[in-house]
């Protein structure tokens, strides 16, 4: 049985599927349960397999996430839940994690410590409003980190005059983090420092992580990314001769009742 918080789970991993954002095994997806969602899922949650994390995340202790299964493929989600994600519960001092529900023959996504610590970050940045942390390789954004330095000002810039509304979805910016290797606590914790002040952060030459309170959220960030980055590659390819302002960028801001990070106007 799919309760609703495992419908929504499943859609989101079909929608980035269907984006072309998850090649193979390319991408992972948590969700941090509330009360209600564990209630839903009553007898289904049991727990057998108990694991320790590399280092204890002691602000989502004793709290429920629904992650993907590491080697699963996004687009198997909805036709195989049970083998492609799970929901475990993080342990009393988060040291550990238990599997209550699916990942059947397999474990969480190897960027779980980046998950973890995201959610705990972003629990603190949000007031508690954050529940999705989602990583995509979506091709334009990837491009485009080999044509700048990782410098978030940059970057920032570039997406905010690339689509009118992006300042006004992301007006902290967006952060950056150099090329390093995937999969532990090292660029876990260097994007945690980062989603502290950015809602995303992208991975040089590999993807991003976008957070959200729900899946629309989540996934609406990651698409308005990605397609301001399509719509720079596409208008720098031909040749850029006009832009959207600081001025315009002042004045959009204002209409929409946001504050733009002040670091990243000139
Ligand atoms: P997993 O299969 O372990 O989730 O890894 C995919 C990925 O995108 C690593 O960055
Ligand atoms: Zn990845």
């Amino acid at each position: 049985m799919m309760t609703h918080a495992m419908e929504g789970f499943a859609r989101l991993c079909d929608d980035g599927w269907q984006q072309g954002w998850h090649e193979r095994n390319g991408g992972n997806l948590s969700y941090r349960m509330t009360a209600e969602d564990v209630a839903e899922c009553g007898k289904m949650l049991e727990g057998t397999r108990t694991f320790p994390l590399p280092k204890p995340i002691p602000e989502v202790a004793g709290e429920y996430f629904m992650v993907t299964g590491t080697g699963r493929y996004m687009r198997n989600v909805k036709i195989d839940p049970l083998h492609s994600f799970g929901i475990i519960k993080l342990g009393d001092k988060g040291e550990s994690y238990q599997i209550l529900w699916g990942l059947e023959d397999g474990k969480p996504t190897s960027e779980l410590p980046t998950h973890l610590l995201n959610h705990a970050v972003r629990f603190q940045a949000t007031g508690g409003k954050c529940r999705v942390i989602y990583h995509a390789h979506p091709a334009n954004i990837t491009a485009l980190t080999y044509t700048i330095k990782p410098d978030a000002r940059m970057l920032t810039r570039i997406l905010w005059q690339s689509e009118t509304e992006c300042a006004v979805v992301f007006p902290e910016g967006i952060g950056i983090v150099p090329w390093m290797v995937p999969g532990g606590t090292e660029i876990a914790e260097a994007t945690a420092k980062l989603i502290k002040i950015y809602p995303a952060v992208v991975w040089s030459y590999h993807g991003a992580f976008a957070s959200g309170s729900s899946f629309d959220e989540a996934f609406g960030l990651m698409h308005t990314i990605e397609k301001a980055a399509e719509i720079y590659l596409k208008a720098k390819s031909v040749g850029i001769v006009n832009t959207i302002t600081d001025d315009n960028l002042r004045v959009l801001a204002k209409a929409f009742g946001v504050t733009l990070n002040p670091a990243f106007l000139d």
